[in-house]
């Protein structure tokens, strides 16, 4: 008999880009009404360096909210080559930022100002290590002999496996993991590495964004990788294992700047992300293992409760239907095609 109802506890997005300004306040409604708690990226222009910025970029967040809305934005702190000691123990003193997100320059949207040698952050890994601060990472190195789709496997030889065994300590999260490289370096490691994995990288391989077209709406970074890796992070996900997490990545981005000879990477997902989760976890017979990745692995890892609100999802007969694009004044921003119909609906919520 095919399962037709999921009870979830709220589901928390572990890795989120909200922007600011009038993106901001087009978007965030989306992910309020999805998730209860969100991991808020910092790759702003300029970005959230510091404890202050964080916090005030926290405020500009909840006034973008609908007054009623009881989500909550997780702050994160930029890693950049002059943090300082300080910044870092501010950070881990307050109870809104969550981790602090190290991109290496380059790498992706707004990491200019990211970490270029890493071993000159290590002071600070032993600091947030001490003090129990996680550290996010973008898995990618940068370096122009790589090929953009082995940036993955090289960052865990080069950067990643040296720096865990030189502080062994430090909670590390890889993420938006994409390859089963990345799944199975996670799954032998005996402590502290944790994953997220991205509802487009579970939904989609690499065909979906070259064949037949180019597909601007399906780039992203990390890109996205062949099939048998694909098939590796469906697997982590809908394992139960209290490693892997949801973090959808979902980044806006105008639609002309991602229809363009030089494309931005982003995939807007946060309007149908859980529809889609849904669709993947049922697919892979199993949807009893959703709440785990949805709403228990991620708020463990951050030493949250699981939420006590709940969503119901409702498979139905007709397909869902979500707006191919949102407005921001005279602009859209477009809306994650998973390329396949959703029969997934969030009914309703039920708040104790
Ligand atoms: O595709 C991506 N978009 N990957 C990232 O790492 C950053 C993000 C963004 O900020 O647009
Ligand atoms: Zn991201």
């Amino acid at each position: 008999m095919i399962q037709t109802e999921v009870l979830l506890n709220m589901p928390d997005d572990m890795h989120l880009h909200l922007r600011d300004g009038n993106i901001l306040n087009g978007v965030v409604g989306y992910s309020a009404r999805n998730f209860g708690r969100a991991i808020i990226m910092p790759n702003l222009v300029p970005p959230i360096s510091t404890s202050d910025a964080a916090l005030d970029y926290r405020r500009r967040i909840l006034n973008a909210l609908d007054h009623k809305s009881t989500f909550q934005p997780l702050m994160t702190l930029y890693l950049t080559e002059s943090t300082t000691s300080h910044e870092i123990e501010k950070a881990a003193a307050s109870p809104f930022i969550k981790a602090v997100k190290l991109y290496p320059a380059g790498a992706t949207t707004n990491s200019e100002s990211g970490v270029r040698n890493i071993k000159k952050s290590y002071h600070l890994f032993r600091k947030m290590a001490e003090l129990d601060l996680p550290l996010l990472v973008h898995g990618e190195v940068t370096d122009p002999d790589i090929d953009i789709f082995d940036r993955e496997e090289v960052f865990i030889d080069r950067i990643l496996e040296p720096l865990r065994r030189e502080i062994p300590d430090l909670r590390i999260v890889m993420e938006h993991v994409t390859t089963k490289n990345g799944v199975d370096y996670v799954k032998n490691s005996k402590k502290n590495l944790f994953a997220t994995l991205t509802t487009h990288h579970l939904m989609l391989n690499r065909n979906a964004m070259l064949v037949g077209g180019l597909r601007p709406h399906y780039y992203c970074l990390p890109i996205l990788k062949r099939e048998k890796h694909r098939a590796a992070l469906r697997s982590a996900a809908t394992s139960g294992d209290p490693r892997f997490f949801l973090g959808t990545d979902s980044a806006p981005h105008l639609t002309h700047t991602k229809e363009s000879a030089c494309g931005c990477a982003g995939v807007f997902s946060a309007v149908n992300s859980m529809g889609c989760l849904a669709t993947v976890f049922e697919e892979e017979n199993a949807l009893s293992k959703l709440n785990k990745f949805t709403a228990e692995n991620g708020a463990n890892f951050y030493g949250l409760k699981v939420n006590k609100n709940k969503i119901r999802l409702i498979r139905k007969s007709k397909v869902a239907i979500f707006p191919d694009t949102i407005s921001i004044g005279n602009e859209t921003i477009t809306v994650f095609d998973p390329g396949i119909p959703i029969y997934w609906h969030i009914d309703y919520m039920i708040n104790e």
